[in-house]
């Protein structure tokens, strides 16, 4: 069986805020990717997260709350420099990791001493968690180590009936997961790079953002699915070719009697199917899991994406692209 998708009407939103109170799953649109939603106060409506997923029980999921709401809820405190960057960025793909208060669900923080939380700024999110009233546990609504979903359909295709519902915001503007900053302790750390970038986050806090990589080492890492090596990946082989070195890349795959599917900006010849890439990162974000999963459903024998630049504007892109060549098939 198959979800029902339907547009956003008043209608379909209190039934998908009832499923919610009923401890069902609901794929809900954001403007970075569709998640998949539950009542974040109930430990067994979140475990349903985890087993459609496949996803790993400990790890922590997004608290998604309406804007205005009060975060005592799931925050012990509010430190000074998340105050900030709410006021700057919320609602919007921003998500802060913050001591968490006591009775937030261990299901939801993965019995870390934190919680991640988030205000979307999709309008359809915005009238589903206000229409809940509560806080919205939800993950993107893939299956684990798979392809974020941009669109309703991708959520169907990937849950069938597990998902009862699935609210219909249209595509995905940003089209890649919040930028995730740790303020939880002394220093604002950057879990997860997005399209709020770690310059315009140190431009309102007025310091620097360390990245995992400047890490102290001697801090606890905190466990973010996203941060693994394998993820965001399609069946097919992928590689990131340099565009210089496309042409010849395809045509020794020809060579070895196999098709290949190409993103890039210009048309390296000989591919079996491409697709021409855009040219700034924030049309690539936008169009790229929709396109990944395009060409995994072609049945090629390998995928080649252009390099994108080394550029700072790039690393958001950058890191998807190359967990998902970690993550794809054997090449
Ligand atoms: O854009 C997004 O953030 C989307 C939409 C649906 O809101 N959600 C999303 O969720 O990307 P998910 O679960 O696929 O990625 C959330 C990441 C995970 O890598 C998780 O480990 C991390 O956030 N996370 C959540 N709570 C955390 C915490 N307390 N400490 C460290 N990382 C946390
Ligand atoms: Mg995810």
């Amino acid at each position: 069986m198959d979800a029902r998708i339907l547009p956003p009407t008043p209608e379909a939103i209190a039934e998908a805020a009832d499923l919610l109170r009923a401890g069902q799953l609901v794929g809900m649109p954001t403007e970075t990717v569709y998640g998949l939603a539950a009542n974040a106060s109930d430990p067994d409506a979140v475990a349903r997260i985890f087993s459609a997923k496949g996803r790993p029980n400990d790890h922590p999921v997004i608290v998604h709350v309406a804007a205005g709401d009060d975060l005592s809820r799931w925050a012990a405190h509010v430190p000074g420099a998340a105050r900030r960057l709410m006021d700057a960025f919320w609602p919007g793909p921003l998500t802060l990791i913050l001591p968490r208060a006591p009775g937030v669900p261990d299901a939801v923080t993965g019995g870390q001493d934190t919680v991640g939380l988030r205000c979307p700024s999709h309008p359809v999110a915005q009238a589903l968690l206000a229409a809940f009233g509560g806080g919205v546990a939800a993950p993107s609504a893939n299956r684990f180590g798979r392809i974020s979903p941009t669109t309703a359909r991708h959520v169907a295709d990937e849950f069938g009936a597990a998902v009862p519902l699935v609210l219909d915001g249209g595509p995905c503007e940003v089209g890649i997961e919040s930028t995730i900053v740790d303020v939880s302790g002394e220093l604002p750390l950057l879990l997860r790079p997005g399209h709020i970038s770690a310059l315009a986050l140190s431009e309102v806090l007025g310091t620097a953002v360390l990245t995992r990589s400047q890490m102290d080492d001697r801090r606890a890492v905190p466990r973010v699915s996203g941060s693994l090596s394998a993820h965001y990946a399609p069946r097919t082989p992928l590689k990131l070719v340099h565009a210089d070195r496309l042409p010849g890349e395809v045509a020794a795959a020809r060579a070895q009697g196999r098709s290949v599917g190409v993103w890039s900006k210009r048309d390296p010849g000989g591919a079996a199917v491409w697709v021409e890439a855009p040219a700034d990162p924030e049309g690539y974000a936008h169009a790229l899991y929709a396109t990944l999963r395009e060409l995994d459903a072609r049945g090629l024998d390998v995928l080649m994406l252009e390099q994108p630049p080394e550029t700072l504007e790039w690393s958001a892109v950058r890191d998807r692209l190359g967990r998902a060549a970690v993550g794809s098939g054997p090449a």
